[in-house]
């Protein structure tokens, strides 16, 4: 079957999403629909976390899809957010990544805007000496910043365009609730650092490996021969009523060494399984989950662009900021807890090596996502293939070889962006 798309519109052939128009990836028209419909449509965008931005005029910029934005917390404590661009001719207003400024003033012609974003002062509005100015009819209020509606939980702030959007613990869903409550709610949150992660491929190809566990015993290989993710763990996924948000995780049990030997016979063919590898310094292997709730790895990926992440001792916001169809910047936010002794952050710090542009897990993601967009890239009307783990139906599975979260992704993403139907019989 032709899946070409016609015009902006991709043509998905298989109801259940087991199928993914190529196009997505590459077409511009699609990207600057995804701007529209998704980052400015019903979904709540991942802005900060609220202990960036403690004390009065503390910001930070950050962006919605490629849109930039400013998140600023106002005298009464309230958080807004703002478009970073200026009503009179379009200016950046702040050119750092963060600050503390109690007004935001615009450098080229000095119109000044309160934290929220109203248009408070404009130079010369009545003219000078009786000549000049805006005329008559011009007024303040219009010509304010564009504004985002904001809500928070356990500590993230999000915002969105949108009067429709679904109040935030209903978008989240139980799962994500619960999570957030166990990750970031029983301690106090504090930042540690932040690494940014650049990766050659469309921000989508991010969030389908984020939700891909079958990926993370393959590709990284090293983490089945050093015992820290194997595909005999056990573990599972979950997903909310739409299939938008997933929880992965893998938890620890004293059968993953006996479950390794077994699989053997799954990695043969590939001849890439090097069981007896050893790291020289084992010492990032060691560290002692400090929860002590056995859970390994939890992945909480929430539409579109958010994924709170625990990786062993490791706690880390990533988030997707597109950079046209085909690049995109991984922003992560590393959060230690405060109490941490200087041990808990030398070990945070020590597995920090998971992940980031050079981290041993994430250089190999963002290298598999350029290979992947470089392949695809090319191969117009036609489509990949999503059947690991089944399909038909969304489920919750108790196994981590699957690909049903990544279908979920995709069925609110083509409901959300309007597209015509799917097909109703798979290829
Ligand atoms: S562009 Fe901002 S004041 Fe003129
Ligand atoms: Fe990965």
């Amino acid at each position: 079957m032709n899946t070409q798309a016609h015009g902006a519109q991709p043509v998905w052939p298989a109801a259940d999403f087991s199928r993914v128009p190529y196009e997505v990836f590459t077409d511009p028209r699609i990207y600057r629909l995804e701007m529209e419909r998704l980052f400015r449509g019903p979904v709540w965008n991942y802005l900060a976390m609220e202990c960036e931005i403690p004390q009065w005029g503390d910001y930070v910029t950050n962006w919605v899809g490629d849109t930039q934005v400013i998140v600023s917390r106002s005298r009464d404590g309230s958080i807004h957010a703002v478009e970073n661009s200026c009503a009179h001719r379009g200016a950046r207003l702040a050119d750092k990544v963060r600050g503390n400024a109690r007004r935001h003033v615009c450098p080229y012609h000095l119109w000044t805007y309160s934290l929220s974003g109203d248009l408070a002062s404009v130079p010369f509005e009545k003219g000078h000496k009786g000549k000049g100015g805006m005329p008559p009819c011009f007024d303040k209020k219009d010509h304010g910043l564009r504004k985002l509606r904001i809500a928070t939980h356990g500590g993230l702030v999000f915002g969105t365009y949108s009067d429709d959007t679904e109040p935030l613990p209903a978008y989240l869903g139980p799962h994500s609730l619960t999570q957030i409550d166990r990750l970031l709610m029983q301690r106090t949150p504090k930042v540690i650092g932040y690494l940014r992660q650049k990766i050659a491929g469309n921000w989508k190809l991010y969030n389908e490996n984020v939700r891909d566990p079958y990926h993370a015993s393959l590709l990284h290989l090293f983490q089945v021969s050093f015992g820290i993710q194997t595909p005999a763990m056990k573990g599972g996924i979950k997903l909310d009523k739409d299939g938008k948000n997933t929880w992965n995780h893998s938890i620890l049990s004293d059968d993953d060494a006996q479950g390794l030997r077994d699989l053997d016979r799954d990695y043969a063919d590939s001849g890439k399984l090097m069981p007896d590898l050893q790291m020289h310094d084992p010492a990032m292997l060691e560290v002692p989950l400090d929860l002590q709730d056995g859970y390994k790895t939890t992945l909480l990926s929430m539409f579109p662009s958010l994924v709170v992440a625990q990786v062993d001792n490791t706690y880390a916001i990533r988030h997707l900021r597109p950079k046209g169809p085909d690049a995109v910047e991984l922003h992560i936010t590393y959060l230690g807890f405060e109490g941490d002794t200087d041990e808990d952050l030398h070990n945070r710090l020590l597995q920090v090596n998971l992940i980031g542009p050079a981290g041993y897990i994430s250089m190999e993601d963002g290298e598999a996502l350029r290979l992947v967009q470089l392949g695809l890239k090319t191969r117009h009307g036609e489509h990949s293939v999503l059947e690991m783990g089944g399909t038909g139906e969304l489920h919750d599975t108790d196994y981590l070889s699957q690909e049903i979260s990544i279908r979920g992704f995709w069925t609110h993403y083509h409901q959300l962006m309007g597209f015509e139907p799917a097909a109703t019989e798979k290829v």
